[in-house]
């Protein structure tokens, strides 16, 4: 089970944090070699490559063509190999540092939506999948997560999905994101897109009382929920959504130390490890990926 693709109907709901945290995850908990993981940033405006890299380093990788744009682009003429593409943040992202990284990639001529544009064109959704086997990706690698561009351009989930049909889904517990991501599972499927969800709640419980009222009502595991009235409307749609997959039993909250200017620049910290530590757990057994229970139930923030 080696590709993970990290989709969502909405943007900036946690796609690259989650992404960045189960590569970590994976490393810190699961004692899996970081060697053995690579990290895909299959979003054109390279979200996931900049946190890691840097404006100057993600510059540098697209000069020396290390990206999954210049991988494409010589596939369509010559053997390639996954080494030749990847890059390692070292001291720019600590917590991933020896993570391979397949950066998405530009030039003057285009960046990765010009490739995608191609591949449908040509009817080649399953492209990324058979680039990663083509370049030897698929057996240097144990765990491949791809970080994708939110379903409004559903091309970047299509092709994800067409790689590994379990996907992680994270979203806000909010009645407009869980009723969109319903949407997009009902789209994939509609046009034959074989998907098999696991969603994952990530939100500001601060901003969202609520929400967590309502999660925390129907079992869900986060951290003080709070006192506000549980919304029964939300719980009618969350009901309805987990027909259409797997919900990980515990919600990942927001933290200042996973926010883009702390993580992946540093390693976490304990408390914030065990606080993330059950919902990443719920997403490692749904992917099938053995984890070992978490030290502690939740963490007091
Ligand atoms: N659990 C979290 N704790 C703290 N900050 C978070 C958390 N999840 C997301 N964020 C913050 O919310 C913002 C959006 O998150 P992120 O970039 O991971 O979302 P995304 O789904 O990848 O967005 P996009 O659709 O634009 O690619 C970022 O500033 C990120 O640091
Ligand atoms: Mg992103």
């Amino acid at each position: 089970m080696p590709v993970i693709p990290v989709i969502s109907a909405s943007g900036g709901v946690g796609k690259t944090t989650i992404s960045l945290l189960l590569a970590y995850m994976l490393t810190v908990h699961v004692h899996v070699d970081p060697r053995r993981i690579l990290l895909v940033d299959l979003d054109p405006t390279a979200g996931l490559s900049l946190r890691v890299f840097g404006d100057d380093r993600y510059d540098e990788a697209c000069r020396d063509r290390r990206t999954l744009y210049h991988m494409d682009l010589d596939f369509n003429v010559r053997n390639v190999r996954i080494d030749e593409y990847v890059n390692f943040p070292g001291r720019s992202a600590e917590a991933v540092s020896n993570v391979a990284v397949l950066p998405s990639g530009e030039d003057d001529k285009g960046d990765l939506s010009t490739r995608i544009e191609e591949w449908f064109r040509y009817g080649r959704r399953e492209r990324l999948w058979d680039v990663l086997e083509g370049s030897g990706a698929l057996s240097r690698y144990d765990y491949i997560i791809v970080d994708t561009a939110p379903f409004f351009d559903a091309r970047y989930t299509i092709i994800a999905v067409s790689a590994s049909e379990r996907a992680v889904i994270p979203l806000r517990p909010t009645v407009t994101d869980v009723k969109r991501t319903r949407r997009m599972v009902t789209a994939l499927r509609k046009h034959r897109i074989a998907v098999s969800p696991i969603f994952v709640f990530n939100f500001d419980k601060g901003r969202l009382a609520k929400e967590a009222a309502t999660l925390a009502s129907m079992g869900y595991g986060l951290p003080r929920p709070g006192r506000a009235n549980p919304d029964p409307k939300l719980r009618t749609l969350i009901g309805e959504l987990a027909v259409h997959g797997e919900v990980a039993a515990s919600a990942l909250v927001h933290y200042k130390e996973l926010s883009d200017a702390e993580f992946p620049r540093g390693r976490l910290g304990d408390r914030i490890a065990i606080a993330a530590c059950a919902p990443t757990v719920d997403l490692f057994r749904a992917l099938g990926i053995n984890a070992p229970p978490c030290p502690l139930e939740y963490e007091e923030e």
